[in-house]
């Protein structure tokens, strides 16, 4: 059963829109700031936990501090275990929230507290609540790309990397399953495992642009490339991916295919740790304009560019753009979420 396609009105910033407000430095400025916040990360005890969509600058200085670059179950986990007093959460906010609901102990800090994800802005807590309201009897399980509230509500949190095998082993069960928010993660997660579930109808506006049809064409130009997709994108381009899943196996999938091309549908960002982890390997960015459409995020999520340099050496600088959630719902948050890293030792991911 699918929940009413999600009416609520949210402002999405246009990529291109948000790069051409960021500063841009001399190489000489850009290495003076590259040092301050070098300096400011040894200071504090601050360590800097990148996603594969931001600048590949923060990527570069997460790796270089002894930070670290994942996805996001990788990250919290990262957070949790790191013995820094201060995490620096590069990324979207509801990256930022886990590592608060997972250490409350620790300060977190963000470059920006303005990057959204649309995920989380199609999953309001109120209406959420209402929807489970209607399904007493199902386990709820939400995508980590939600906020401290939605996550109270629910019995588990997964990430792209474990939401397969979560959803299979509850089926299992023989549990009734509630599914929120991500529309064709959804689907896409019932297909796999035969387990039907409730669903709410949110979207990544990123993924969501890909477009089958140019794909299909694209192919054709390079019949020799294996096609990557994140779980996020429409069921016609799942259908047509060789490797399925989260910003680590799609990397994962580079390194070991025997493929020397490869066509990915996820955010460009990631192309940086790819070129890294499968150096002589070349990449090909999915279309996600084209069929008489334009796209408006062009496969690079708006708010994970709002990310930058001096945003970071900004809050190191004055300790603004802290992470507090309320504690009478992180401690719910927190069992839910603690369960998927619980799940994720089990299966050893
Ligand atoms: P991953 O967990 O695969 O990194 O995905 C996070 C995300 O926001 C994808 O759009
Ligand atoms: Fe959310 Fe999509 Fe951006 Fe990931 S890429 S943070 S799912 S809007």
């Amino acid at each position: 059963m699918l929940k009413k396609p999600n009416t609520l009105q949210y402002d999405v910033p246009a990529t291109a829109m948000i790069e051409a407000e960021l500063p841009v430095h001399s190489e000489e400025r850009k290495q003076q700031i590259i040092q301050q916040i070098k300096q400011h990360l040894k200071e504090q005890n601050a360590v800097l936990v990148a996603h594969y969509y931001v600048n590949p600058d923060l990527q570069k200085l997460a790796d270089e501090t002894g930070g670290y670059v994942s996805d996001s179950l990788d990250m919290a986990r990262f957070g949790k275990e790191h013995p820094a007093q201060t995490i620096i959460v590069a990324g979207v906010r509801f990256m930022g929230e886990t590592a608060k609901i997972l250490t409350p102990e620790k300060r977190v800090l963000m470059p920006t507290l303005e990057a959204e994800c649309s995920l989380d802005l199609s999953c309001p807590a109120d209406d959420f609540n209402a929807f489970c309201d209607q399904h007493p009897d199902h386990t709820i399980v939400v995508y980590s790309n939600t906020g401290t509230a939605v996550k109270a509500r629910a019995d588990y949190v997964v990430t792209s990397s474990i939401a397969v095998d979560l959803v299979r082993w509850l089926g299992e069960q023989g549990k009734k399953i509630l599914w929120a928010p991500d529309r064709h993660l959804g689907r896409y997660i019932e297909k796999i495992t035969g387990v039907e579930m409730v669903r709410w109808q949110g979207e990544c506006i990123v993924h969501d642009e890909f477009k089958a049809r140019s794909l299909k064409d694209l192919m054709q130009q390079h019949p020799d490339a294996a096609v990557l997709v994140h779980p996020e994108s429409p069921a016609e381009v799942i259908a047509m991916a060789d490797t399925v899943g989260s910003t680590t196996q799609i990397i994962k999938a580079a390194q070991t295919l025997p493929h020397e091309k490869f066509i990915v549908a996820t955010d460009k960002g990631i192309f940086y740790k790819m070129k890294q982890m499968a150096p002589g390997k070349t990449f090909i960015e999915a279309p996600s304009h084209g069929e008489g459409a334009v796209c408006k995020s062009c496969a690079h999520c708006p708010w994970m560019a709002m990310n930058d340099l001096d945003k970071l050496l900004h809050v190191l600088k004055t300790g603004k753009n802290e992470i507090f959630v309320d504690e009478s719902i992180r401690l719910d948050a927190l069992k839910s979420t603690q369960r998927m890293l619980d799940f994720a030792s089990n299966q050893c991911l």
